[in-house]
């Protein structure tokens, strides 16, 4: 699997195994460490995950799998995110659904997601949302304490805008090593809003979330997605390929950014499909046939 490296002590695969979707598995602790072994065995290492994935269970779901195994934990590296929080089964404590990224709630979440996973690192924590009542100083001061007792490796950010990622990056020790955002061939924003050319002047990487947005691409029937698969299909033909999720992956490993995209499938052929999009580089003019078809106009 090819990787690129994010800082002295994170390298990330290409494509990385997503876990909002885990609880839909509906897999046994067993089951999901066989599930991780052959995910492993394609080459994947990296996971990304969430404390509230699944209502607040997806990380402990995923710990008690990795407990099976010694030495497991060891050969992944594992992101998660925390600052998001909603009233629910497993957090009756919360009254509403709002965002937390103050000091004591980052140290809290960072401490609970060590527990669920059974271990005492992360590899890298994402603030999951920007709030507009953040204090990036307090931010800050958490990913200093966790950085300094060696529980977290390395930050960033998910879903932030230019200005916020530059603020917040202001007031940082340790820089921020990616931003993760929605990216697939249905969801182009990242690339007229500057996201990605403020990630490629700063020579960061993207995180792609649901790059084949969510399973729209199979199951949307609007003229945008049947224009964006026709268009994909017709380019799969010069390459012999006829998956569909194969070609909307090469669409995004093949851009110059670098974007790591995050598979959500439960189903290892499918994983294996995202994989097999690295054999896959869109000339420039495949790539704007699709980037045309899914903005519904053509260029200037
Ligand atoms: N930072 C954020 O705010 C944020 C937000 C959302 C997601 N994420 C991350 O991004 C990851 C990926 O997101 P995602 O799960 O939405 O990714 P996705 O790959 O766009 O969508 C996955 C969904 O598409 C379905 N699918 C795949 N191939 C299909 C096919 N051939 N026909 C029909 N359905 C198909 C999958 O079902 P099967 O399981 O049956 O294959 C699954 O339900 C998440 O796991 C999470 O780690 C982050």
């Amino acid at each position: 699997m090819e990787s690129v490296r994010l800082s002295d002590t994170l390298t990330m695969d290409r494509i990385i195994h997503g876990h909002w979707r885990l609880m839909d598995w509906k897999m046994t602790k067993e089951e999901l460490l066989n599930f991780t072994e052959e995910v492993m065995d394609l080459g994947i290492t990296t996971i990304d995950t969430a404390d509230i994935y699944g209502g607040f269970s997806c990380e402990e779901a995923f710990g008690d799998a990795l407990k099976l195994k010694k030495g497991l934990r060891e050969k992944l590296t594992i992101v998660t995110k925390c600052g998001i929080v909603f009233p629910c089964e497993n957090r009756p404590q919360f009254e509403t659904h709002h965002y937390d990224n103050t000091r004591k709630h980052i140290l809290m979440s960072a401490e609970r997601s060590l527990k669920n996973f059974g271990t005492d690192y992360l590899d890298l924590l994402l603030i999951h949302r920007p709030s507009p009542f953040m204090d990036p100083a307090e931010v800050s001061e958490a990913f200093r304490e966790l950085y300094v007792s060696g529980k977290v490796k390395n930050f960033g950010v998910s879903n932030f805008d230019n200005t916020k990622f530059e603020m917040l990056s202001s007031y940082m020790e340790y820089p921020l090593v990616t931003n993760q955002v929605e990216i697939s061939p249905l969801h182009l924003d990242v690339f007229q809003d500057g996201t990605m050319d403020h990630l490629m002047t700063r020579g960061l990487y993207p995180m792609a979330w649901s790059p084949l947005a969510g399973g729209e691409l199979f199951t949307g029937d609007s003229e945008k997605v049947l224009n964006v698969k026709k268009t994909l299909l017709a380019i799969g033909e010069k390459y012999g390929e006829k998956r569909l999720d194969t070609l909307a992956f090469a669409f995004l490993t093949s851009h110059p950014g670098k974007i790591l995209p995050i598979v959500g499938s439960g189903k290892i052929e499918r994983i294996q499909n995202a994989i097999d999009a690295l054999k896959i580089k869109f000339t420039s003019e495949e790539w704007l046939s699709v980037y045309k078809a899914s903005i519904g106009k053509g260029l200037a």
